[in-house]
């Protein structure tokens, strides 16, 4: 038996989050900016490469794997790798493949990610509003995405809407998007906006709106019961008892989740970042190409994980942006 990942605050990392690419088809305005300037194709790790390192961090531990990008789907021949790693699914390895999507390449994927065993994905939509959508999102297109979660709904795959919580943007929607997943049989998690790339302060700060806020405006129409279970992420859940739904809630800046911190995150170069709010990487990718052997990938991941910090430091409450990280949110992919 290989001795399981530990942290320096005793967190057993279980969650590997993998950035396949750091390209997008949309450019989501507090995600990227308009010109973003993508990394050179021979930067990234193979599929075969991400193959080796997503199964060393299986076997030291690793039971939930989740695909990110920029976009994952964009990812030429992306599907080899999801049916790659269906063997550690079949194995009873790995307890839950997945992937967080903005929706715009369902319609073509959604029956293979099925058939390579994923069984729940998370899509990323802001708004219900055909206008809104292209205005948040710059280059998507809202019916390229409802077709797309169509498809997903049909190959039986169960989703998790994900909404950044944007102040004077989607305030308005609290109630029509919860309604609009509630007829799909969707689940749908709010996320606090948080202070990734150099995208303007004083924008991030008019954008805010805490979902401690949120949670009370929901709560003037619905009885709220607080809810145990967990996803394995750091969304907390409510039930709204009169629809049956899940709502879920994450945090970052309101009440910060760090202290049960399961995961770390791999970008598409093979850096590991273990906070996404801390600046600290290390390579992994020069001990991956450097050995045949998959020992000094261990032992890399081992050293970069006794680094991993207690958490991160964004903070709004001063009226101003505390924590900023220079990268963009697609570098790791959230
Ligand atoms: P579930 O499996 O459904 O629990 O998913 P998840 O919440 O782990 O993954 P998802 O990709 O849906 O994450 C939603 C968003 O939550 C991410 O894009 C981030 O914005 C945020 N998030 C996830 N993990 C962390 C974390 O460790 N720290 C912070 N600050 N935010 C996180
Ligand atoms: N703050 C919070 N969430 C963000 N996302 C992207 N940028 C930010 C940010 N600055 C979300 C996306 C998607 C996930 C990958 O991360 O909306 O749901
Ligand atoms: Fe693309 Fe997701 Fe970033 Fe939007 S939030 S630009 S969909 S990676």
């Amino acid at each position: 038996m290989t001795a399981p990942l530990i942290d320096p605050f005793q967190r057993a990392i279980s969650y590997l989050r993998v950035s396949v690419t750091d390209r997008c088809d949309f450019r989501c305005v507090y995600c990227m900016s308009e010109n973003m300037t993508f990394l050179p194709k021979k930067e990234l790790l193979t599929l075969e490469e991400l193959d080796r390192m997503c199964s060393s961090f299986v076997r030291l531990g690793v039971q939930k794997l989740r695909i990110t990008g920029g976009e994952p789907l964009v990812r030429r021949d992306i599907m080899t790798f999801f049916r790659s790693m269906k063997r550690h699914l079949d194995s009873g390895d790995l307890k839950e493949l997945t992937l967080t999507t903005n929706g715009s390449q369902l319609e073509r994927f959604a029956g293979e990610l099925a058939d390579c065993g994923v069984k729940r994905i998370n899509v990323s939509l802001d708004t219900n509003d055909e206008a809104k959508f292209a205005d948040i999102t710059r280059w998507g297109r809202l019916p390229q995405v409802t077709r797309g979660l169509d498809a997903a709904r049909e190959a039986g795959l169960q989703i998790k809407i994900n909404a950044v919580a944007l102040k004077g943007f989607n305030e308005d929607e609290l109630f029509s998007l919860a309604e609009w997943c509630n007829e799909r049989d969707m689940d749908m998690t709010w996320i606090e906006v948080m202070p990734m790339g150099d995208l303007g302060n004083e924008d991030r700060l008019d954008q805010y709106w805490p979902l401690s806020d949120l949670r009370a405006r929901l709560a003037e129409r619905y009885t709220l019961t607080e809810l145990s279970e967990s996803t394995g992420g750091p969304a907390r859940y409510v039930r709204l008892e009169e629809t049956g739904q899940k709502i879920g809630f994450i945090t970052p800046l309101t009440h910060n989740f760090c202290e049960s911190c399961n995961r770390v995150r791999i970008t598409c170069t093979g850096q590991i970042y273990t906070c996404l709010g801390q600046e600290g990487m290390s390579d992994l990718r020069a001990p991956l190409r450097g050995s045949e052997s998959d020992a000094p990938l261990e032992e890399a991941i081992r050293a970069a994980i006794a680094l991993k910090p207690k958490g991160h430091d964004f903070d709004y409450s001063r009226q101003e942006v505390a924590g900023q990280m220079s990268r963009h949110m697609s570098h790791t992919g959230g």
